[in-house]
């Protein structure tokens, strides 16, 4: 039998418990397998003392739930956070934000004393780069900043219809060259007005979850 993205999303979701349940605080991330993962933490919740989460979208899910949900400056620690990703080298570097929540994602990432990310084996890469790199960018420097990313060798093509949670613009960029994943990232998030690259590789998954049609398997 094969199994539809959406079965590996939802087996993802199933898997990740195992490292959640002995936590009571959970930081959780934004997409559609974050959701069948809030579906799975439901069944848990009253073993949780509360999440933080990533985005508006989570909050409003969570909420849904009955899930409770905490502001990250009130909490005394994060020791786990929940997250997928568009593309992820087995080593932990990752491009994220198709969602639009990179900001909030990155500051739970670095927050977090584990980072847990799934993934289905459609964004399982050799090499970073196969998808969009998604910049959050204060508005009023857009020009500037697609001027930048250009002479970085990248193709920025505005997110037409869409603001983040942070008010902000998303340039998505496309062929730049992630040979060296951390030098772009810091490349990046040194222009004026970046507020945010969606490339993960200086703090990344701290495991890996990868579902596959042969099964699950995780890194390192
Ligand atoms: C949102 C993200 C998501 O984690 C990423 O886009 C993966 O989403 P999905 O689980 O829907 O495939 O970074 O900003």
């Amino acid at each position: 039998m094969t199994h539809s993205q959406d079965d590996l999303k939802r087996q993802l979701a199933k898997y990740a418990m195992k490292f959640v349940k002995e936590h009571a605080i959970i930081g959780v991330g934004t997409g559609s397998t974050v959701n069948y993962f809030i579906e799975e933490l439901a069944k848990y919740k009253s073993d949780i003392e509360t999440t933080v989460s990533s985005s508006k979208a989570t909050t409003a899910l969570l909420k849904k739930y009955g899930i409770p949900v905490s502001d990250l400056n009130h909490v005394p620690s994060l020791p786990i956070y929940v997250d997928g990703a568009d593309e992820a080298l087995k080593y932990g570097q990752l491009i994220k934000g198709r969602g639009g929540a990179l900001l909030q994602e990155k500051i739970l990432v670095a927050s977090a004393e584990k980072f847990i990310c799934l993934i289905d084996e459609s964004k399982f890469v050799q090499r970073l780069g196969g998808v969009p790199v998604p910049v959050e960018v204060i508005p009023s420097a857009r020009s500037l900043v697609g001027r930048e990313l250009a002479a970085l060798g990248g193709d920025p093509i505005y997110r037409e219809h869409f603001i983040t949670d942070g008010g902000n613009i998303i340039l998505d960029v496309e062929r730049l060259n992630l040979a060296n994943p951390v030098e772009m990232e810091e490349k990046i998030n040194h222009i004026p007005g970046v507020v945010c690259a969606g490339i993960f590789a200086k703090n990344l998954a701290d495991v890996l979850i990868v579902a596959s049609q042969e099964g699950i398997r995780e890194y390192p």
